[in-house]
């Protein structure tokens, strides 16, 4: 029989979720069903609940409801702790609902593929909101030599830094403070989703600086358009992040973590077709 598994998120129209589990499934031979499921702000806890009392075996969150299935869960994980952040739901034998995230792992794995995670690296993060509180524990983790943030609204960054300042050598600044090249900006903002793009100075950018983008698109994101035109040649968006994000709530379902590789290009091929 089927495993029943769901994305939910509001909109949920586009999601490249079901596409990606389900050639995760064919890769590994295992029997899944997976569905995307639009479910406004109001009834999220009530579907949840429904979802896994009607034998579901796991449920990928997404926007805006990371935070809530944070509050849902019974039982977290240290990294969801730490991100008040869930994208991945399953209940235990007992009937208990866990919750963990998947987003930063997934950042990290990609940004190793793409060779832009160094030891020595000096690291600036665009945004404070739940995007990006998700991923700096994993990014200081990963042995970064430093990481900067910078937020529209400066004071959301010196909050989240106030939270995190335990974690690693992380500080924040408003952007017009910045002196010096980076070897890696990350966009986590959502600028892009008002058409907008978060200026960064000059000399913040190096022709060796590489330039990551949380968001996803079939054509050069607002983010990395801006990047490419300060002179930067390393650019990636973050589809990668979404299939190494989904490899990894994979096996936390499954018990094993599924090859990405061939998943990304395929899901990129057809990202361009859809043009
Ligand atoms: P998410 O969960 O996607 O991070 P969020 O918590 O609402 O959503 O945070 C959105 C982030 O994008 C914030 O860092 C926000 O900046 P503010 O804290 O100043 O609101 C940032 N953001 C949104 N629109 C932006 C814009 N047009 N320019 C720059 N930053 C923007």
């Amino acid at each position: 029989m089927k495993r029943q598994f769901a994305v939910f998120g509001h909109p949920i129209g586009h999601s490249l979720s079901p596409h990606i589990h389900r050639l995760f499934a064919e890769q590994c031979g295992d029997a899944l069903d997976y569905q995307r499921q639009d479910v406004g702000v109001a009834d999220f806890a009530d579907a949840v609940l429904s979802f896994f009392a009607a034998a579901g075996s796991g449920l990928n969150i997404t926007v805006p409801h990371k935070e809530a299935a944070y509050r849902l869960a019974v039982v977290r994980s240290a990294r969801a702790e730490c991100a008040r952040s869930v994208n991945t739901l399953w209940q235990d034998a007992q009937g208990r609902l866990h919750g963990d995230t998947t987003d930063g792992a997934g950042l990290c794995a990609d940004l190793q593929r793409l060779g832009f995670l160094t030891a020595s690296a000096r690291v600036l993060l665009l945004g404070a909101g739940g995007a990006a509180r998700a991923v700096v524990e994993p990014l200081l983790a990963a042995g970064i030599a430093r990481l900067d943030l910078c937020n529209r609204t400066p004071q959301r960054a010196y909050d989240l830094v106030q939270d995190m300042r335990h974690l690693g050598t992380l500080r924040a600044l408003p952007v017009e403070e910045i002196d010096s090249a980076y070897d890696l900006v990350i966009n986590a903002t959502a600028a892009s989703l008002h058409g907008e793009v978060m200026a960064l100075p000059p000399v913040a950018l190096a022709p060796t600086t590489a330039c990551y983008d949380m968001v996803y698109s079939a054509q050069t994101t607002p983010f990395l358009a801006a990047c490419q035109a300060q002179g930067v040649q390393r650019c990636s968006d973050g589809l990668g992040m979404l299939v190494e994000q989904a490899a990894e709530a994979y096996a936390l379902w499954w018990g094993r973590r599924p090859q990405t590789a061939a998943v990304l290009s395929a899901v990129r091929a057809d990202l361009r077709a859809a043009l």
